[in-house]
């Protein structure tokens, strides 16, 4: 049966048959997006509202042009490609990832999602498939603004209006300049922003496949994760003020060492959140420094920022507050001064439970093995969420490791994935 009858049968009796995913054309582009912004260390820099990053999207738009989908860039820098349907009122359906990365990010994080989602458009053109609905891929700009301006998924809060003037002035610490200034040299018209915002019910539904950037996918030997619930995250900023004195002259009872007490509130943090387990709750010093940075000093401040995470808010809400307690009695202890600032982040999400059966049967379908499972990090599709029905899918990471040069996913893994993010595009758009 040729592919054009195949496609027919398809479209006739509205059975699904596996779409062709090229695990070649996958591997070739993992590679050629691998080498944009590749540090010295082996890690990946490609700051939001970067060169580099915009050379990825290039280099992206260039893959959905040949593959011939509509391609435009929003007012926020997302990159858009479109699978037009054959019923032009219908709500599209959207699926992508992103491109840009941590500082000192690894290869596949964003990347596979946004590579998965365009093998299965081609995956569908190839098989001669129409859908019903639109299919629109996103590249979403900035979703790793946290390494830079303290708050990310940047391009995806101004699908949904949360983008805010306060967010455009936030300074990147490692360029020095503003949100603003930076997607300004990128082209951006800033002034349009509005026009990025799609109003409910203009999209039917949102799919993004991930790595999973944990270690449960890979310890199970299970192919695909089907995600339940987005974890938020909380930044909680302080700092403790001590007094700077001579490492040799002040007796050990005198001192008020600000970094050995930040050092037992990080340790407290992480006690709080070991001991929480239903739902879980993980807690790092995501930001820590302290001053003076001299042998024969005693560091007389340290400044903190905690990243607290959970699927459930009032866990979540609960292990802040027992958190900024605990600095209150250590400073309290220490005779040390706390300065405990507002904490900010983005709020946990549920996936759509449509979505997830679809998603589900997918990989029943397709022989692929898969479990539920919550998203312990946090992404675009938890910002959409607030908006539109949303899923996610994940792939395993090679020993749960991401945000870091070791990151790495298997191409057959991902193209297992692809498949089903394929599938369950088919159904969606019916
Ligand atoms: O931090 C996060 O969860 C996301 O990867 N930026
Ligand atoms: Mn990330
Ligand atoms: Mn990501």
């Amino acid at each position: 049966m040729t592919p054009e009858d195949q496609s027919k049968e398809m479209q006739v009796s509205g059975t699904q048959h596996e779409l062709v995913i090229s695990e070649e054309r996958l591997a070739e582009r993992l590679a050629r997006l691998a080498e944009i912004g590749l540090r010295d260390d082996g890690a990946l820099q490609r700051l939001p509202y970067s060169p580099e990053d915009r050379a990825a999207q290039d280099l992206l738009t260039t893959w959905l042009e040949a593959a011939g989908l509509t391609v435009w860039v929003d007012p926020a820098g997302n990159v858009f490609g479109r699978l037009e349907g054959t019923d032009p009122e219908a709500p599209a359906v959207l699926t992508g990832s992103h491109l840009d990365t941590q500082p000192g990010g690894g290869r596949f994080d964003g990347v596979a999602g946004v590579l998965a989602s365009l093998e299965a458009l081609e995956a569908m053109r190839e098989a001669g498939l129409r859908p019903r609905a639109a299919i629109e891929l996103v590249s979403w700009a900035g979703e790793e603004g946290g390494g830079c301006f303290d708050v990310g998924v940047i391009g995806s809060r101004a699908m949904v209006g949360a983008l805010t003037e306060q967010h455009l002035d936030l300074r990147c610490r490692h360029r020095g300049r503003t949100l603003r200034e930076l997607m300004r040299e990128c082209g951006l018209d800033v002034d349009r922003l509005g026009e990025a915002e799609r109003p409910e019910g203009s999209l039917a539904a949102v799919v993004e496949l991930h790595i999973e950037q944990g270690p449960l996918l890979e310890e199970a030997g299970i192919q695909v994760g089907v995600v339940t619930a987005i974890a938020g995250n909380r930044r909680v900023p302080l700092t403790l003020r001590g007094r700077q004195a001579h490492s040799g002259g002040m007796p050990m009872a005198y001192r008020h060492d600000a970094l050995t007490g930040v050092a037992e509130l990080v340790l407290a943090a992480e006690a709080i959140a070991t001991a929480k387990t239903d739902p879980p709750v993980v807690a790092t010093s995501g930001f820590l420094q302290h001053a003076p940075r001299e042998i024969a000093m005693i560091p007389g401040r340290a400044d903190l920022t905690l990243d607290v995470r959970c699927i459930a808010q009032d866990a979540l809400e609960a292990a802040v507050a027992e958190i900024q307690q605990a600095a209150r009695d250590i400073a309290e202890r220490r005779g040390l001064e706390l300065e405990l600032r507002d904490p900010w982040g983005t709020n946990p999400s549920p996936t759509d439970p449509a979505i997830v059966a679809v998603l589900r049967a997918a990989c029943d379908a397709l022989g692929i093995s898969a479990t539920a499972m919550p998203s312990g990090a946090s992404h675009d599709s938890m910002v959409l969420a607030t908006r539109f029905p949303a899923g996610m899918l994940f792939v395993p990471s090679a020993g749960g490791i991401s945000h870091a040069p070791e990151e790495f996913t298997e191409t057959a893994d991902l193209a297992a994935g692809a498949r089903v993010l394929a599938r369950a595009l088919t159904v969606l758009s019916a």
